[in-house]
């Protein structure tokens, strides 16, 4: 008996990367899985986001596993197709038990130099996306009385990064979201919980717009963004981690293992958030004197128990 046996999961974004995975996952523990994904190609987009045969290679993986995968092609920013997806998984399985509102972009941009146009498009795929895809699912959750939705959050929804206003502020949201909903689906026995990754290496990261980013110059190989992700994290020998790595943990928040967890965010970033916060931007003044300081005027050097002061007090 697998921990999902028995389960239907549903999964926006499970094309490919970490949906993918999660799809995989779950039906390896028994879940029949609904994933929906292929949006519109972008323009605003340094990578492609999946096609029609990345769709079909998860459902392969899925059925390999011995699990049947409905397929759907939705876009999260479209609320009458996910009530479409949502409906077709509902009347193919008869239940559904696990909502994961996975899908989502990533674009780097100054915030000064960033058309409004990419601004939006980020805000209507990884937040509002997220809140119609509940919007879409949770009546079928509710039907139940019970369920539990996960959504994608990032350690951005909490740490800034430059360049990603967009998708700081629309990760920010998504851990609101998650807290609201919690609350509110609460009243229905429904759990909401989300998790944060560090870096995974999917098409999303591990492209070269983010190696140059990491690096904060140009041209950078793909070996050299692998190993300095080691400085993301903080347990040894880590980098990147596999979108596997994430779906571990979601298995543990999909199954009754977790009956009791609600309103909270799992980072999943080898240690990433401990991480003391250093300043790594490029930008010095050349020009600028040093500025130094003279330790010994300062009175803070040597043994204080040694000095007058100390002695008489
Ligand atoms: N890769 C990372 O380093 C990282 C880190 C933290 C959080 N995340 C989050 O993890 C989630 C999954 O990303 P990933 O790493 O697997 O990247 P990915 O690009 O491999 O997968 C994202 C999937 O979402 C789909 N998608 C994009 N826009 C969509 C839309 N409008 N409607 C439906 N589907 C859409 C894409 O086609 C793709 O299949 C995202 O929410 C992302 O923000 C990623």
């Amino acid at each position: 008996m697998g921990r999902l046996t028995g389960r239907v999961g549903l999964i926006t974004g499970g094309a490919r990367g970490q949906g993918r995975a999660i799809a995989a996952k779950f039906a390896a523990e028994g879940a029949d899985i609904a994933i929906c994904d292929v949006p519109a190609p972008s323009p605003h987009l340094a990578y492609a986001t999946a096609t029609e045969a990345d769709l079909a290679a998860t459902a392969d993986l899925v059925q390999s596993a011995g699990r049947r995968c409905l397929t759907f092609i939705a876009d999260v920013r479209d609320q009458a197709a996910l009530h479409a997806f949502t409906a077709a998984t509902w009347e193919q399985f008869g239940r559904i038990d696990v909502v994961c509102a996975n899908a989502g972009i990533a674009g780097w941009y100054p915030t000064l130099e960033m058309p409004e146009e990419v601004w939006q498009e980020v805000i209507d795929v990884n937040l509002t996306g997220v809140w119609k895809t509940v919007r879409a699912a949770a009546p079928y959750l509710i039907r139940r009385g019970e369920g539990s939705v996960i959504l994608t959050t990032s350690t951005n929804s909490v740490e800034p990064l430059r360049n990603m206003s967009h998708y700081v502020a629309a990760k920010h949201g998504v851990l609101g979201l998650m807290r609201a909903f919690a609350l509110e689906l609460g009243d229905h026995g429904i759990r909401v919980n989300a998790v944060a990754p560090g870096m995974v290496a999917t098409p999303m990261s591990d492209n070269p717009a983010v190696y140059n980013v990491v690096f904060g110059r140009p041209d950078v190989s793909r070996e050299e963004y692998l190993r300095a992700a080691h400085n993301w994290t903080a347990l040894r020998n880590r980098n990147a981690l596999s979108a596997a790595d994430v779906a571990d943990v979601m298995i543990w928040l999909a199954s009754d293992e977790s009956r009791h967890v609600t309103g909270i965010e799992i980072n999943i970033d080898a240690g990433h958030m401990v991480l003391p916060g250093y300043n790594t931007s490029p930008v010095v003044d050349p020009d600028l004197p040093l500025r130094d300081y003279d330790l010994t005027a300062l009175g803070h050097v040597g043994n204080p128990a040694a000095s007058p002061a100390a002695t008489t007090s």
